[in-house]
């Protein structure tokens, strides 16, 4: 696997999101960090076997490589979209490894200019796979440079100046860009247009997660019992970032104050230290429901107002906290802002009859 752009190269590239998520360092908080950028390569599965749940996405992924290898053929141009921490760059790799193929890393931020794209598609050996992470981000002119690389693969280059200027066409290998994002939304419909397979990717089942933290744990030599691997599981939120992070964290505590094994009552003594509730609430979470709750009755409330009061940034409240908020049906969106379940009300320990008569003035 080859890098392009690697760790320094990035927060070089991008020192607020250095500065995001030096602040954002929460144990449930899906965005990566360095620990986990470090932590993830030693144990990011690299087969279809070792990915555990996504099974639909799995099932058509197995269908589609196994037909471009008959076929000898690149695989289709692929998209990948959902919340961070569900395995987007793993499974990019994954279909590398099944495809044998090389793949090449890069990330949106990091392609400012023509020719940062332009040098990238020129060493590309055919069959590879280009990997664009945060593709929502590309600027216009990279955007259009991939268009006709991913339709016909080619690219027109311009040489000379005013009127001497010559357009050539350089082809390229046939190669499959894969694009991932949390963003699809924002993505360009000719870009999107040019992907053959878009996937979202879903939050992970209970069942799911035991097996992602007993895998983790396994890999690292970390000794859990059936209940710890459970524990940590339901407070991931769904996400194998987080069920990661958590088996270290939980390990790091049995090490320290008891056998170091992870058992039940050690996975939630520790989860109870890191202030992490039955959903895998964090601080920004529950700042978030109680605002709702307390200040504007249970909302709607736009996301701006909400923003400011709790003095996080919009892009993290919709990329990160409610996306796992609005699954596990806490929050809800309605065209006026965002307004709270009662079970938010419930599991927060207000009152829910107070939640209905302020629901029924909207
Ligand atoms: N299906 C899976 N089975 C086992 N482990 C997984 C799976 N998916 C992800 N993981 C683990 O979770 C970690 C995070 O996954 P990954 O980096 O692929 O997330 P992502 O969707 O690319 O996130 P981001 O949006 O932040 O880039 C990986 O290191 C990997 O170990
Ligand atoms: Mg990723």
């Amino acid at each position: 696997m080859s890098i392009i752009s690697d760790d320094e190269f990035f927060e070089g590239q991008t020192p607020l999101k250095s500065i995001e998520q030096a602040k954002k360092e929460t144990a449930v908080n899906a965005e990566d960090t360095d620990f986990d950028r470090n932590f993830e390569n030693t144990i990011r599965p690299k087969t279809f076997d070792s990915y555990i749940g996504q099974t639909a996405l799995k099932g058509n992924l197995k269908i589609a490589t196994a037909a471009a290898k008959k076929r000898n053929m690149p695989l289709d141009h692929l998209l990948f979209y959902g919340p961070p921490g569900l395995g987007k760059t793993t499974i990019a790799g994954v279909i590398a490894e099944e495809m044998g193929v090389d793949i090449k890393i890069t990330s949106a931020p990091a392609l400012e200019r023509p020719r940062d794209i332009i040098g990238i598609l020129m060493s590309l050996k055919g069959g590879e796979i280009l990997f664009i992470d945060e593709i929502h981000r590309l600027n216009r002119v990279t955007e259009e440079i991939l268009y006709p690389a991913m339709e016909d693969f080619y690219l027109d280059m311009t040489t000379g100046k005013s009127q001497t200027v010559k357009t050539l066409r350089v082809p390229l290998p046939k190669f499959t860009l894969i694009g991932a994002t949390t963003k699809a939304g924002e993505l360009s419909s000719p870009l999107r247009d040019r992907f053959g397979i878009i996937n979202r990717l879903e939050f992970y089942t209970m069942e799911e997660l035991t097996q992602v933290v007993k895998r983790t744990a396994g890999i690292l030599d970390i000794k859990i019992t059936d209940g710890g691997a459970k524990a940590i599981a339901k407070c991931s939120r769904g996400t194998p970032r987080i069920a990661n992070r958590l088996v270290k964290r939980a390990s790091d505590f049995a090490l320290v104050k008891y056998n170091e094994e992870i058992t039940e009552e050690v996975a939630k003594e520790s989860l109870e230290v890191l202030k992490i509730d039955k959903y895998g609430l964090d601080n920004t979470d529950r700042a978030l429901l109680k605002l709702i709750i307390e200040k504007y009755n249970g909302g709607p409330v736009g996301i701006e107002t909400i923003a400011a009061a709790i003095g996080e940034d919009v892009r993290t409240i919709e990329d990160v906290c409610e996306p796992y908020l609005l699954q596990a049906g806490l929050l809800q969106r309605t065209p006026r802002g965002r307004k709270v379940s009662p079970e938010a009300y419930r599991h927060l320990g207000y009152e829910v009859k107070n939640f209905n008569a302020q629901q029924a003035l909207f």
